[in-house]
């Protein structure tokens, strides 16, 4: 892990990766390689100098040569792939970009890792780790959790893409002995989450006064990860995972929407009050929790969503660090800490996905 190159790197947990790992391994060099779409911010590595050990290049997974003059000049020994488009909404919106970042994106990175590594005889000590998601293995029931073993079942554009990606990593594996593996983590929260998904825009919305829409009768389940926690076990599968294997990576912390909803209000109302600053320029009379409003479903929403860990706990001896309470309460304390930055966000260049999501019902509406 001496020459890093971190896709996505300037998203949620890609950018809470580059920080891990600049702590974590001061004497590495990690090159962040992103193309800055709307989830993309430099903002959240702005603590970092450019130098010997960082570097930042705005570029696109899909861009061949480029990625080519990466791996050339920069002597890479190791990838973490987190470039995605990762918005299940935005994928049911317009699976292109889907498609085109999330399959033949993480194809043009294997094919130059096969050039580089395998075609130039210097696969030795190299990785590549593949960062995806639960969501390939659909939708639960009731009971049963989602093991390495569990048959593949993408529901969503998101999905299908994210599967597909998984299939080409193994297959590079399989075929041509790529030094490959892959996580498969449920859902992260924590600093840096752009402010479209489900926690950072329920803790925004609330402190404004805005609607919460929860999407259906909020049953569905979804098995939270704090992001630090998804990123010790993605330095702990680089360091120690087996090659060609896949690992899941989940919170055993298994919670319903609108419960989520009702506990960030609680905390947002608590946090608002103790904080005469926060009070007086965010006034609101009562529990946040009345602003909780049920709209129409996420068409084709999986219900339930749950990990096994086992595997990186046995083997590796990692475990979800962060209960869910500590985590939650962290996090929304860092939206409330850093309102500058979610409120440059909301503040005008969304304003298009907001409208077409919701009609205009959300914050900077
Ligand atoms: P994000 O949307 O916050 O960040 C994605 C990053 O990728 C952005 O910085 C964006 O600019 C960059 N990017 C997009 N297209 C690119 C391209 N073509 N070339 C280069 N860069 C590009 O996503 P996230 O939530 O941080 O997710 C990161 C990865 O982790 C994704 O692969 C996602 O599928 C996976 N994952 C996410 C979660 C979660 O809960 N957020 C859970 C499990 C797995
Ligand atoms: O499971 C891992 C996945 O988690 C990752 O692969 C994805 O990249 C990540 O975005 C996340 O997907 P979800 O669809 O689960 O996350 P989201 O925050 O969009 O929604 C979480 C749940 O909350 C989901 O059941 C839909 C619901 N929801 C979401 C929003 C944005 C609402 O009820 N209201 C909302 O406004």
């Amino acid at each position: 892990m001496d020459k890093v190159l971190i896709t996505g790197g300037a998203g949620f947990i890609g950018s809470n990766f580059v920080l891990h790992m600049s702590r974590a391994y001061p004497s590495s060099r990690l090159v962040v390689l992103d193309k800055l779409t709307y989830a993309g911010n430099l903002e959240n590595l702005k603590s970092l100098a450019e130098g010997k050990n960082y570097k930042f290049v705005k570029g696109d997974i899909n861009d061949s040569a480029l990625v080519d003059r990466l791996f050339a000049e920069e002597s890479i020994d190791t990838v973490v792939n987190f470039a995605a488009e990762s918005h299940v909404d935005r994928s049911i919106l317009g699976p292109r970009d889907f498609v085109e970042t999330n399959i033949l994106g993480t194809f043009t990175l294997l094919e130059a890792a096969r050039k580089h590594w395998l075609d130039a005889g210097r696969a030795e000590g190299k990785r590549f780790l593949h960062v995806s998601t639960d969501e390939v293995y659909g939708s639960l029931g009731a009971t049963g959790l989602f093991t390495e073993e569990t048959a593949y079942s993408p529901n969503s554009p998101y999905a299908a893409s994210k599967a597909s990606s998984d299939h080409l990593v193994r297959a590079y594996c399989h075929t041509y002995g790529l030094p490959a593996v892959t996580t498969n983590c449920s859902n992260n929260y924590g600093p840096y989450q752009f402010p479209e998904k489900l926690i950072p825009l329920m803790v925004i919305n609330a402190l404004k006064g805005k609607p919460l829409p929860v999407y259906g009768d909020g049953q569905n389940v979804r098995d939270w990860l704090f992001v630090e926690d998804h990123c010790r076990a993605i330095e702990l599968v680089l360091k120690e995972g087996r090659l060609g294997e896949t690992y899941n990576v989940g919170g055993r912390n298994e919670k319903k929407n609108i419960d989520i909803v009702k506990l960030i209000c609680a905390l947002v109302d608590e946090r608002a009050q103790g904080d005469k600053e926060l009070r007086n320029e965010f006034p609101f009379e009562g529990s946040r929790s009345s602003l909780i409003h049920f709209v129409k479903d996420r068409p084709g929403h999986d219900r339930r969503y749950a990990i096994d860990c086992t595997k990186m706990e046995k083997e590796l001896g990692w475990t979800p660090g962060h209960l869910f309470e500590e985590g939650i309460r962290k996090t929304v304390n860092w939206y409330m800490d850093n309102r500058q930055w979610w409120e440059r966000i909301i503040s005008g260049q969304y304003t298009e996905y907001y409208s077409l999501q919701y009609g205009g019902r959300l914050a900077g509406q």
